[in-house]
């Protein structure tokens, strides 16, 4: 039976020890280093050999460095005789999952052959933006989803007035329809547009009344917060008389957040992206998964 150890990486490090505490499983430490034009090293402080290391780190801005981070530790575990599993809470880069625009890069596809390059021999993530992103990997590759706790947390802490779930877009249409089985509620699917070029979005008007009714807008990911934001005033023209935004990834780029409050918009996220609106806890759902795979 190999030891099973849980290396929380650097950016998710109240996460992962969390997640070892549920799991009774030991913390391997990571040591970082950052010198000052950005880079990272990363030290392992002892003997691994033969271990299986699970690596959490979320890869929420800055992409590139928490990225980066997460192929340091891999590589090095595995280079020292670690058997190294990945688990990125958000995934980056899985939006680019195919070629929108001739010439464009796939990157997802990219990092896949990066992490296999640095011996990741398992990925899991959570509410991944697209599944088919998972087909680039050449290793098991899984995603789960905190869709079921996002709405019984909303469920439980908010009174919702005759509450109607909605999807900003047609992409999200089944996290938004699993949103609304738990809580019981009634589905609204909106159409949004994003021009593949300027990445301006706008959403389609659509003919319904929601006087008095309260809105639970669900996305995988809020990061301009712009695709919510062209929702909620569409809501809030149809009548609406609260909107809630409850997302898995509250990436909340610059000043996001504060522009989704003044739109009025109160927003409710995980904490696979650490954040003012991080209010539900992923925890439990990591450890129940990886104690299927930790055995
Ligand atoms: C895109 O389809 C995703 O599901 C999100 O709706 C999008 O990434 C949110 O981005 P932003 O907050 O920048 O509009």
């Amino acid at each position: 039976m190999p030891q099973w150890l849980i290396a929380p990486g650097p950016a998710s490090r109240d996460l992962g020890v969390e997640v070892a505490r549920r799991l009774g499983l030991e913390v391997l430490d990571i040591e970082l280093t950052v010198f000052p034009d950005g880079e990272s090293k990363i030290k392992i402080g002892r003997e691994v050999k033969k271990a299986s290391v699970v690596v959490i780190q979320s890869t929420y801005p800055p992409v590139d460095r928490n990225l980066m981070q997460l192929l340091f530790t891999a590589h090095k575990l595995s280079e020292m005789g670690a058997e190294v599993y990945a688990f990125a809470p958000y995934l980056a880069y899985a939006r680019q999952d195919k070629e929108f625009l001739k010439g464009e890069v796939v990157s997802i596809a990219v990092v896949a052959r990066l992490m296999r390059a640095a011996g990741i021999k398992r990925l899991d993530t959570v509410d991944i933006h697209s599944v088919n992103a998972l087909a680039y990997f050449a290793f098991p590759a899984h995603t789960i989803s905190a869709i079921p706790l996002l709405a019984e947390y909303l469920k439980s802490n908010y009174s919702l007035k005759d509450p109607i779930v909605v999807s900003p877009d047609l992409g999200g249409a089944v996290r938004a329809e699993g949103f609304a089985s738990v809580m019981k509620a009634e589905c609204l699917v909106l159409k949004k547009v994003r021009d593949k070029v300027t990445g301006e979005v706008s959403v389609e008007d659509v003919k319904v009344n929601l006087e008095g009714r309260d809105a639970v807008l669900v996305d995988d990911i809020i990061s301009t917060g712009g695709s919510v934001e062209k929702a909620a005033t569409l809501l809030y023209k149809k009548g609406v008389k609260k909107v809630y935004a409850a997302c898995t990834h509250p990436i909340l780029l610059g000043d996001a957040l504060e522009r989704l409050v003044r739109a009025g918009v109160e927003v409710i996220g995980t904490n696979t992206v650490p954040s003012a609106v991080s209010k539900v806890d992923i925890a439990p759902i990591c450890a129940t998964h990886l104690s299927t795979i930790c055995t």
